[in-house]
């Protein structure tokens, strides 16, 4: 099984100072720096702009960036120089395959997010353009929501998916995500974990994040 990876969401950081939140995740052992994009209109909150991104992608921790906007026209080209990753949400465009395809021409590894209600029967028609598949497990918009336990169907439905198709790709989960539900989440088949007020509200960030890659015990 894939080793987990930890990719703490700035969202539940100091708004106005960033930075440091974000080198304190650095000096953590984060493996990514997740960034959510919120334009207030795809969801109901209003977030950050490329620049924010570009000051980020100086810290040289690899960015994992969750566009919640509906103009991926815009925004791809705006955020793909500073993503390592670069997530779209499939009910965000109705060309999705044109849209992962232009994610992966501008260098980043392909995403694509869905909300808990979408069903992902889509998958097989773009698998040849996704490196990540991001399931929410609350509903985009805001950090500390609870987790959505009937996602944990959704993981397990993608992870075998593209194993029976004999691909890899990264399984992401994103929401209400902690120390307790981390194991049952790589048991479904996910590798890579969002975590947000999980980190944050924690008196010791490393031992937080150190607490989520604990999911992978006795599977290597
Ligand atoms: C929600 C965001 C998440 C959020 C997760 O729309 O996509 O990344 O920060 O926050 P927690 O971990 O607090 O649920
Ligand atoms: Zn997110």
């Amino acid at each position: 099984m894939n080793k987990i990876l930890v990719s703490p969401s700035l969202l539940s950081a100091n708004p106005v100072d960033l930075m440091k939140d974000a080198a304190s995740l650095k000096e953590a052992g984060a493996d990514y720096l997740h960034l959510d994009i919120m334009d207030g209109h795809f969801v109901p909150n209003l977030t950050y702009g490329p620049k924010v991104a570009e000051g980020l992608f100086g810290l040289g921790v690899p960015l994992d960036i969750h566009l919640m906007v509906d103009c991926l026209e815009w925004a791809i080209p705006a955020f793909a120089p500073f993503a390592k990753i670069l997530t779209i949400h499939a009910e965000a465009t109705r060309h999705l395959h044109r849209a992962l395809q232009l994610v992966q021409s501008s260098g980043c590894r392909a995403g694509v997010a869905m909300n808990p209600a979408t069903p992902p029967d889509f998958l097989p028609c773009v698998m040849d353009n996704v490196d990540l598949v991001l399931i929410m497990t609350v509903n985009p918009g805001w950090g500390g929501q609870k987790f959505i336990a009937p996602m944990l169907e959704k993981v397990s439905w993608v992870r075998e998916m593209f194993s029976k198709a004999g691909k890899d790709v990264d399984v992401e989960v994103d929401g209400g995500v902690t120390g307790d539900n981390a194991r049952l989440l790589h048991e479904a088949g996910a590798n890579v974990l969002v975590a947000g007020n999980y980190v944050f509200s924690a008196k010791d960030r490393r031992q937080a994040i150190h607490s989520l890659r604990m999911g992978t015990i006795g599977h290597g």
